[in-house]
């Protein structure tokens, strides 16, 4: 399975933040944004990755993350020109996934804890689409999905005025190749974007998305505003100075997902041992 992250956008509202840099690379606490979505997706064993952003912001990513190679993966990177939805990425990465499954993450969005990375990790062989729900407080800013006790799918909305549920949809999705087909396939929503959820809906019309809450005990974040990008920080700086922790470390799960040895996780360690994430790497290896 292939991996792609979405981190594109204006970030209009984190201005002036983000007038001159990407939302994605805001800091959370210690790291960049984009580290923790990258993380998930490595701790979930997908090491193949393709990182989708503007023009603009495209070459400070690759200049942050390079090619790869250091986490023992493979990054590539490709541009989005206007931000015209979540399911463009599907189009945009169509060469990138050729005949592979593909899960995307949005740049944005933060995942920990529980046993997310098994969770992910099984889901290797897609036939159809996955999806998660996470229960929220005002899930009409997100997709919402509405669905029995068997965890079967009975609808699905984008940002609904009267939500039937109170689960959202986090952006992490599990897909099989006919993405692909179904992204060409969509049309523009009202606000002109291609949208996750009629992907989604069109997996649900052939019976083929399966749905997963998030393992209980597991967080998802958000940052869209700038107080959730205040409490994300407050999320990673509380666990970790509380446990020893590392929360979103790319070098961690690359060792954890077997992408590199101890000894490469030692020599990244290394390379950062005078600031305290590098501290961190290095006693957590003992
Ligand atoms: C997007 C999706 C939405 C999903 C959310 C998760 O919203 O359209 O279905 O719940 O990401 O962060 P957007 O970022 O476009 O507001």
């Amino acid at each position: 399975m292939k991996g792609i992250v979405l981190a594109g956008g204006n970030g209009t509202r984190l201005h002036p933040l983000t007038l001159s840099v990407s939302k994605q690379l805001m800091p959370i606490y210690d790291k960049p944004m984009i580290y923790y979505p990258l993380s998930t997706l490595i701790a979930a064993g997908i090491h193949e990755i393709l990182i989708i952003s503007t023009p603009k912001d495209l070459p400070l990513f690759e200049r942050l993350l390079g090619d790869g190679s250091h986490w023992g993966c493979v990054f590539s990177y490709a541009e989005q020109n206007e931000p015209k939805g979540l399911a463009e990425a599907f189009i945009i990465g169509e060469s990138f996934i050729g005949s592979s499954s593909v899960a995307l993450v949005l740049g944005d969005n933060l995942f920990h804890g529980g046993k997310l990375a098994q969770q992910l990790a099984g889901l290797n062989k897609m036939d159809g689409g996955h999806i998660f729900a996470y229960q929220v407080k005002d899930p009409t800013r997100y997709g919402v999905v509405e669905f029995d006790a068997n965890n079967r799918i009975i609808s699905l909305e984008e940002k609904p005025n009267n939500p039937k549920s109170s689960y959202a949809v986090p952006g992490i999705y599990f897909y099989d190749n006919t993405v692909v087909q179904k992204a060409r396939a969509l049309q523009p929503s009202d606000r002109g974007e291609l949208e996750i959820t009629d992907i989604n809906k069109r997996y649900l019309a052939e019976q083929k998305l399966h749905l997963s809450p998030l393992e209980t005990g597991s967080a998802w974040l958000d940052t869209g505003t700038i107080e959730s990008l205040m409490e994300a920080s407050q999320y990673v700086q509380t666990l970790q100075s509380r446990q020893g922790v590392l929360v979103g470390s790319p070098e961690v799960a690359a060792y954890t997902s077997n992408a590199i040895s101890l000894e490469q996780l030692l020599a990244l360690a290394d390379k950062l041992s005078h600031t305290p994430y590098g501290e961190a790497i290095k006693s957590l290896t003992k």
